[in-house]
């Protein structure tokens, strides 16, 4: 559903990811983790047609996005649902004005519709009838929780959440994860979670990618990340002081 073939990207002089090949199959979640400015956020960018790849090529469900037309990215746009690292809320919204506008892009559903897909989505992430408030109204837990209220609300075939729990407790996070994964389960949607927060990723996870300044490090399955003696992901995952990091 989501393939990453030779993928390099560079921002003037900086080489940020280097030849990644990576997919993600029909209704899986890729965790994706990584040491800061690893490039997890410019790889979701990337599949997400964001931004454009300086060489390879993304396929989203098949289809070489990389050389479309702006007018082409929005139909694939319309497909995938993402939660940004820092929310990305519109401040001037409402809550209720913030999960809509990805129905109201789509053009075809009546108020009444709208109105009451958003009230079914704020039920979802256990946040009913905040739709009045505003988002500096709300805390940084419900705020994600808005955030995923958003990338879902319009059932995409694809979600990318970044850092869904950065700057949360533990047992909001678990909480979050929890959601995560129920909404996988009744949409199926195929996703990609970057976090650094490891019991979660493996929470959500089918199998798991890990960057390291630009390049893919490891790519397997929870279990075989668990299993892996290679120095630097065996660090990063344990949290260890001594190592390669
Ligand atoms: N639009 C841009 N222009 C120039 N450099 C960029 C741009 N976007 C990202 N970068 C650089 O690319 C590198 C990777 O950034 P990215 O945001 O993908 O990191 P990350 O792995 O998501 O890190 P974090 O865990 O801190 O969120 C960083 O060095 C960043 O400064
Ligand atoms: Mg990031």
């Amino acid at each position: 559903m989501i393939e990453f073939q030779n993928v390099w990207m560079q921002f003037a002089s900086e080489v940020v990811l280097k030849n990644i090949s990576l997919s993600v199959r029909e209704g899986l979640t890729l965790g994706l983790i990584g040491t800061p400015s690893s490039g997890k956020t410019v790889l979701m960018k990337l599949a997400a047609g964001l931004i454009r790849p300086t060489r390879g090529e993304v396929l989203i469900g098949g289809q070489p996005i990389t050389a479309l037309s702006e007018h082409a990215l929005f139909a694939v746009r319309q497909r995938i649902g993402m939660l940004f690292q820092n929310n990305a809320l519109f401040d001037y919204m409402t809550v209720a004005q913030n999960i809509a506008f990805p129905l109201e892009q789509e053009r075809r559903h009546s108020v009444a519709e709208i109105t009451a897909r958003v009230t079914e989505a704020l039920e979802k992430v256990r946040l009913p009838g905040i739709e009045r408030l505003f988002p500096n109204e709300i805390s940084g837990g419900m705020k994600k929780r808005v955030g995923i209220a958003r990338a879902t609300v319009a059932k995409p075939s694809i979600v990318f959440y970044d850092e869904p729990t950065a700057g949360l407790d533990p047992v909001t996070s678990s909480k979050i994860y929890n959601l995560i994964r129920d909404l996988q389960t009744q949409h199926r949607a195929t996703s990609i979670a970057i976090s650094t927060d490891i019991d979660g990723i493996r929470q959500v996870s089918d199998r798991v990618a890990m960057l390291h300044k630009g390049e893919l490090c490891f790519e397997g399955t929870t279990d075989e990340l668990e299993a892996t003696r290679d120095p630097l992901v065996y660090q990063f995952i344990r949290g260890e002081m001594t190592g390669p990091l």
